[in-house]
């Protein structure tokens, strides 16, 4: 315990020392009640855009203020290795400080990442498949190069620069309840627990983990960081097999709760917050609102809440599959399918009838050969953008009238 009141105090005092240094380099970003989730979950929702700071994220926080003193010791240079926001932070903090950089990204990475990366300034090499692939390269060339590897979470002056947004949060509200943080390494929230647990005792600190990398909530059980299988997820930033010790500690003796989010929950979160927020959120950033809208946080009727809207830099495909799905869960669009006889001039009938009822075809699907269908006839599937239920529900009955038998995708 002792230890962690250490820690604790250690990034807490850096933490006061960060925010001098980063501000000039930073956005204060907006933290704005957001009626729509204060409407749905019941408590005054407010949010911490972060999606909207320098480089996309967060995590811009932590590498300026380990950058600026990994500078003042004099060193030749910075590698590091992430597949994500700590690769774009770090690029941009050492391009502030005009130092060399070189980041390690996993062959997998998506080219746009690997673009803005690139874009900052700093060389960037691709190694393995994985992350631990990236970095046991990146940490030879640390070694051989004589450049300062920095860590993405389990490092102290990392955490204190995360810890940045709390003293913000703190200067921007007065009556905060409680705050929801996503984990990936504990960086954020380790930063976040250091401030406020200190100047708020009582503010609640809740972390949300994608339910397919559950490493800190396990780890929490268990009494002692486990390693965790882990499969991919629309929060990407969030997926780390392994927490730091640092955050470990700090998070393990401080959390309030730990919920984890399913990759639904994440994927329509993201749609309601571009629809309703207007705002572009990536899977990690989004998972606070995912925890919240799942009612898996007790207590929060009429508190206010604020949630970390941690980053913003979604791959554009998956943004798409993201916008489709919610359209689909949101009834604005809607499939129907059916097996209409195989003869000349029926698909014009399908379209004609959909076009009648003001439905728009976003997609379709014609197939005869499939063991399924049955002889001579055809399978149709048309995926419709669709004015109300009640129009797609005429369509339906319109297509029967006509001998099409259709129905409507549940
Ligand atoms: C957008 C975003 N949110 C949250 C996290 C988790 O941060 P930490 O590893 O400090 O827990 C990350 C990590 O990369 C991230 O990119």
């Amino acid at each position: 315990m002792a230890d962690v009141d250490r820690l604790m105090r250690e990034v807490h005092s850096k933490s006061k020392i960060a925010l001098k240094i980063i501000r000039d380099y930073i956005h204060i970003t907006p933290l704005d009640v957001s009626t729509t989730f204060s409407k749905i979950t019941g408590c005054k929702v407010y949010l911490k855009y972060e999606n909207l700071q320098k480089t996309g994220s967060f995590k811009v926080r932590g590498a300026l203020f380990k950058t600026h003193n990994l500078y003042n010791e004099g060193v030749k240079g910075i590698v590091t290795a992430s597949a994500g926001n700590h690769a774009q932070g770090v690029a941009f903090a050492s391009r502030v400080f005009g130092l060399r950089s070189i980041i390690v990204m996993p062959v997998t990475t998506p080219i746009s990442k690997i673009e803005a990366t690139i874009g900052y300034g700093a060389e960037v090499l691709l190694h393995g498949n994985i992350f631990d692939e990236a970095e046991s390269l990146a940490l030879s060339i640390a070694t051989e190069r004589n450049y300062a590897y920095i860590h993405p979470f389990n490092d102290i002056d990392v955490i204190a620069g995360q810890a940045t947004i709390a003293w913000e949060l703190l200067e921007q509200m007065e009556n905060i309840d409680v705050v929801v943080v996503p984990i990936g390494g504990g960086g954020l929230a380790s930063g976040i627990i250091s401030v406020l647990k200190v100047i708020k005792p009582g503010i609640k600190i809740i972390g949300v983990e994608p339910s397919v990398a559950p490493k800190m909530k396990k780890s929490i059980e268990m009494n002692k960081i486990v390693q965790t299988d882990v499969k991919p997820s629309l929060a990407d930033g969030l997926i780390v097999k392994k927490v730091g010790e640092i955050t470990f500690k700090i998070i393990s003796n401080n959390i309030d709760e730990i919920v984890t989010v399913d990759e639904d929950e994440i994927a329509y979160s993201m749609y309601l917050l571009l629809e309703r927020a207007k705002t572009l959120v990536e899977g990690a950033g989004a998972s606070t609102v995912a925890a919240l809208l799942s009612g898996k946080i007790r207590d929060i009727k009429n508190k206010n809440v604020v949630a970390i809207i941690s980053g913003g830099n979604a791959d554009l495909t998956s943004i798409y599959r993201v916008i489709i799905r919610g359209l689909l869960k949101h009834g604005r669009m809607v499939k129907i399918y059916g097996y209409v006889p195989d003869m000349p001039g029926i698909l014009s009938r399908v379209t004609e009838v959909i076009a009648k009822h003001r439905c728009n075809i976003v997609d379709i699907k014609h197939e005869r050969f499939h063991e399924k269908i049955p002889p001579l006839h055809t399978y149709i599937e048309v995926l419709l953008e669709i004015p109300s239920r009640e129009a797609v529900n005429n369509v339906v009955n319109d297509l029967r009238k006509n001998g099409l038998e259709f129905y409507i995708n549940a």
